[in-house]
């Protein structure tokens, strides 16, 4: 038996902010070499919502150039771009086939999407879980490290694999049932504006976000400008101070310090001394991460060297599964 397999992903839709990092890519890292993993760079979920056709490649060499310098290792793992891979739209469209639109409807994030855009919600954004779930499906995934946001979405790709299994694997499961990997602290990092909603990549106003390549100018102004109350004494804990609560808990993780030592650290002090603890907290937690960035992002031959390969061991993969599916369904192989 090998080791157990990981898949996930990022949309390249704007810059990766504080809350992918720690909910998301920081759990790929801290786990990897327990695992055999599959990172990719979800380019065909950016068009779900209306896109710029001139940054969606650049903003996908970004992406994966910073799981690079976030710290994956391509001892253990493999990076490749989505839409390189077109095993990833044939499943879902025999997934799609399968699977009741009532379900998709159902979804939250599919709801709180479809809202925002009022009018012109496209086909395709019903259908990004199906997407999802055929990047997991695809890679027998046997977990699938994410944010909170996203457990509605693994559980979505259980009930179809399960479904599908129901309907076609005679004698034994053709699909994986994947589990979500979602970690205790970060997996849901709140809005520097409001700390009742999550930090967000499509929020307009940048300040309510902390991108990994911002400047420290950049972060100090946002530290200095975000939302805090004005009750004496910080808390960690306390449900009804939101904002207390997030900032404090990004301390704890970015400074790498027990809750114990930030609750007893933090109690006395007012926001006048904790936000330039926090900026500095921040830019040398991010400082390194950017270091390795701009050496990888200025080194394109490599970075696409990387990306080749990746997509040739996913590639692999993906195909067996796809293949095993379509003889499920009943289909005549391709002459
Ligand atoms: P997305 O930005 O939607 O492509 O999300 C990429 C990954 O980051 C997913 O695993 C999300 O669950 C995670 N993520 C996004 N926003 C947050 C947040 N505010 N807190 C924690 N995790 C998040
Ligand atoms: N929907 C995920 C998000 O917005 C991104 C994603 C697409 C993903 N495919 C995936 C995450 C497969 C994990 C596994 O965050």
């Amino acid at each position: 038996m090998g080791k157990p397999r990981i898949l996930s992903g990022v949309q390249p839709t704007g810059n990766l902010h504080l809350g992918n990092y720690l909910g998301a890519i920081l759990n790929w890292v801290e786990g990897q070499s327990q695992y055999d993993n599959f990172f990719c760079v979800v380019d065909l979920h950016a068009i779900t919502v209306p896109h710029n056709p001139a940054t969606l490649a650049p903003d996908t060499y970004t992406i994966a150039a910073l799981y690079l310098a976030c710290g994956i290792d391509l001892n253990d793992s493999t990076i490749f771009i989505q839409s390189h891979i077109s095993a990833h739209s044939e499943l879902t469209w025999l997934l799609n086939c399968i699977t009741p639109i009532n379900w998709l409807q159902d979804m939250i994030q599919f709801k709180e999407k479809a809202i925002k855009q009022g009018e012109n919600v496209s086909a395709g954004l019903l259908d990004y879980p199906v997407l999802m779930a055929a990047d997991i499906l695809l890679y027998d995934a046997d977990k699938v490290p994410v944010g909170e946001d996203q457990k509605q979405h693994i559980e979505l790709t259980r009930d179809i694999a399960v479904r599908f299994n129901h309907l076609f694997g005679r004698d034994e499961p053709i699909l994986k049932l994947p589990e979500p990997l979602i970690r205790q602290e970060g997996a849901r990092v709140m809005s520097l504006a409001d700390g009742t909603r999550k930090m967000s990549k499509s929020d307009p106003s940048d300040l309510s976000r902390i991108n990994l390549l911002d400047t420290p100018e950049e972060i100090t102004r946002k530290i200095k400008r975000c939302k805090t109350d004005s009750i004496r004494g910080l808390e960690l804990d306390n449900l009804e101070r939101p904002e207390c609560r997030n900032l404090l808990t990004l301390y704890g993780i970015l400074a790498n310090k027990p809750k114990q030592t930030v609750i007893a650290e933090c109690q006395d002090m007012g926001w006048g001394q904790f936000k330039p603890l926090f900026t500095e907290t921040v830019i040398e937690a991010l400082r390194p991460i950017q270091e390795r960035y701009q050496v990888i992002i200025e080194d394109r031959a490599s970075l696409e060297s990387v990306l080749r390969q990746g997509r040739e061991r996913a590639e692999a993969v993906a195909v067996a599964t796809l293949d095993r599916v379509k003889q499920a369904l009943g289909y005549s192989r391709p002459l």
